[in-house]
């Protein structure tokens, strides 16, 4: 007769295709139950809800248990999921798993896009997801969600009945979002000091009524430093993903993006280049990553759907509707959430950050 803890055994050392570490060590293994007949029900628990290729461990399972155990009866792999993360709101109070900066060199790349779709992506994969909007030099999150409203400041009491204010984020689509656009007028020219960015930025993401969120994305104003520095002062981030297209001067914009982040301790997630295609070719920024040992999040297609739907306010529909860019899209959110768990396992734990 089979037992849990035969199977169980057995499983604890293979290797997780992602990750390349033993499910024992990544603690991945959820549960194995052996029922009538030997039928084996195998809950897989996996770092992210947005991992590649579930599939791979499906085979692997029903393989090594088909190969192990001759007597083994069907195979059942059930998966679910626990997101980890630095804390990275905890110094702040917030509950934010993972906060993940996305940046470009220059303008005009397609950042805002990489960030929303990044968002309404994952979201779509189950994770909990949040959308800041920190590009205080074009902020375009509003448009492109949809969402014109304006956040209200509600107050809260703490349990010393001191009454404190937070935002409400916008909801558009389900996903929560927040905007400098929100604070300041459309037409209005802002020239944002240092200190007094500071602490917009750090007020902005203070305030906020997050709530539990899996992933913060923050769309940062291109090339400049100022908000990555503020922001890495003041959390640990998960990291950050530049966007660049394929032409070779944007990809010179990326590395001084790259260098940027470098310079104020933020980890590169890795590269997307977007607007693949023929009119600024394709692959440079596949080779730049593999030149500068980054990872390639994934290429996204030039595509009219895509500018149509963020014109409209309607991006969040990539994911509803059936379209071209939407299996490229997934995949760069996949791969990024699974670089944000790889990094979790290959950095050293950050002082004054727990592992939650
Ligand atoms: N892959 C793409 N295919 C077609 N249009 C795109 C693509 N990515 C972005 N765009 C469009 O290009 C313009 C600039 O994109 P945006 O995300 O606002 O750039 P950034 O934030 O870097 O300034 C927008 O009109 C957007 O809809
Ligand atoms: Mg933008």
């Amino acid at each position: 007769m089979l037992t849990d803890s035969q199977i169980s055994s057995r499983l604890q050392t293979l290797t997780d295709p992602e990750l390349g570490r033993s499910f024992g060590e990544l603690g991945m293994l959820g549960g194995v139950a052996v029922g009538p007949n030997n039928a084996v029900t195998v809950t897989i628990d996996l770092p992210t809800p947005a991992y590649p290729g579930k599939n791979r461990i499906v085979d692997a399972v029903r393989s090594t248990i088909s190969q192990s155990f001759a007597d083994a009866g069907s195979v059942e792999v059930a998966f679910k999921s626990n997101v980890r993360g630095l804390n990275s709101g905890g110094t702040l109070g917030l509950k934010i798993k993972n906060v993940v900066a996305v940046g470009s060199g220059k303008g005009g790349v397609g950042k805002s896009t990489v960030a929303a779709t990044l968002a309404y992506g994952l979201k779509s994969l189950g994770c909990q997801v949040g959308l800041m909007d920190a590009d205080v030099y074009g902020p375009s999150i509003p448009h492109m969600v949809g969402a014109h409203g304006r956040p209200v400041a509600v107050k809260h009491k703490t349990s010393t009945g001191e009454e404190f204010e937070r935002i409400e984020p916008v909801i558009a689509n389900g996903l929560k979002v927040i905007s400098m656009g929100y604070f300041v007028q459309p037409d209005q020219a802002v020239i944002w000091r240092g200190p007094l960015l500071h602490r917009a930025i750090t007020q902005f993401l203070k305030d906020t009524d997050w709530g539990e969120l899996d992933y913060l994305i923050i769309d940062l104003p291109p090339g400049t430093g100022d908000v990555s520095l503020t922001l890495s002062q003041m959390l640990g981030l998960a990291g950050a993903v530049v966007v660049c297209t394929p032409q070779q001067v944007a990809l010179l914009d990326a590395m001084k993006a790259i260098s940027m982040f470098r310079q104020v301790k933020i980890p590169i997630l890795g590269l997307v280049e977007n607007m693949t295609g023929e009119i600024f070719g394709r692959g440079g920024a596949k080779n730049k990553a593999e030149e500068l040992g980054i990872p390639f999040l994934g290429e996204l297609p030039i595509d009219a759907g895509i500018r149509i739907r963020g014109d409209d306010g309607h991006i969040a529909n990539l994911f509803s509707e059936d379209n071209p860019s939407r299996g490229p899209l997934l995949g760069i959110c996949e791969r990024t959430a699974i670089q944000i768990a790889r990094q979790l396992l290959e950095t050293p734990k950050m002082p004054s950050l727990e592992i939650i």
